[in-house]
């Protein structure tokens, strides 16, 4: 079935089965990722562009490398070293890279919306990698990518979503798209770093973690943002771990099973106990980079399937 958008900006909007297409597509990536025989050439001739306004590592590595391994020509624009920083406007840049006709743009943005309207001057798909405080689609679709090949299924677990959910655009990510697949969803953290109305989301709201984490199939912890923090949110970082930091302890309220996550980067020792984040056992934090590229050459499969004449 054709992908029906032409853009990937969120996953708020996409179907259970848009969804559950892209997890299938990505998944026979991994498989073909783990093998000697990586490279395609769906994206032969086709350029990408990858425009980076924030720092990243796994998110722009990992789409430099899914557009490789489709066999794209593969270009990489960050803010510093561009005319950005002479004050060229986010929309001028849009009509400039527009002018050089690129078969995909990337981009990741620190305004939540920037990539939309980004994207209504693009010809080509833009892939949202990133926007503010707003939506991180990649990594929620590597997330539900990891935990089905954990867990085998999303429907009806129950999904502990830790920590800075405020600032969190993969937190925002993934309450949409546990939610769309059917996942009970529950946000743990201090009243200050929840936003309004999440309530009205889908979500069972905690702000313990040992009753928060009764009985879950899988811990998801978030990055504490503080570049993203201009007033004290919590009294110390200590005080911080000692309450909502993922240790042993806390972990134990969880199922014997209960799988671990983080979308990286980490703060050990703030967010979540290093011993916890390098259990081989119950942490899936480097499957998930691993998806991470899975997942992204399946966007650009799909997004680029209708350029390609390719609907099958
Ligand atoms: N998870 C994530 O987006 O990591 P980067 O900021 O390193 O891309």
């Amino acid at each position: 079935m054709p992908f029906a958008h032409k853009h990937l900006l969120g996953i708020e909007g996409l179907k259970e089965h848009e969804i559950t297409q892209t997890l299938d597509l990505a998944d026979t990536y991994a498989s073909s990722n783990r093998t000697s025989q990586k490279k395609k050439n769906i994206l032969e001739g086709k350029t990408q562009i990858n425009l980076f306004y924030e720092n990243s590592t796994r998110t722009r590595m990992s789409f430099e490398i899914a557009g490789k391994r489709l066999g794209a020509d593969v270009t990489n624009m960050t803010s510093s070293g561009s005319s950005i920083k002479k004050g060229e406007t986010l929309l001028d840049t849009a009509l400039t890279l527009n002018a050089m006709h690129p078969d995909i743009l990337v981009v990741r943005h620190g305004s939540a919306g920037a990539v939309q309207l980004l994207s209504q001057k693009m010809n080509c798909p833009v892939l949202n990698a990133g926007d503010g405080q707003h939506e991180h689609p990649t990594q929620a679709l590597l997330d539900a990518l990891t935990i089905r090949r954990r867990k085998g299924r999303i429907t009806r677990l129950t999904v502990a979503i830790c920590g800075d959910v405020l600032h969190s655009r993969v937190a925002r990510s993934n309450i949409h798209l546990l939610g769309i697949m059917g996942a009970r969803i529950r946000l743990i953290a201090p009243p200050t770093l929840l936003p309004s109305g999440v309530d009205k989301m889908g979500c069972e709201i905690f702000h313990d973690m040992h009753e928060g984490l009764k009985g879950c199939d899988v811990v998801m912890m978030l990055r504490l943002q503080t570049e993203r923090m201009n007033v004290g949110y919590f009294p110390s970082i200590s005080e911080y771990f000692t309450l909502y930091g993922l240790d042993y302890d806390k972990l134990s309220m969880a199922k014997e099973d209960a799988m671990i996550m983080h979308p990286g980067p980490m703060n050990r020792g703030v967010e979540i106990d290093a011993a916890v984040a390098d259990d081989i056992e119950k942490s899936a934090i480097q499957e998930q980079v691993e998806m991470g590229v899975a997942v992204r050459m399946a966007c650009l499969d799909l997004l680029t399937q209708a350029d390609r004449g390719d609907e099958s």
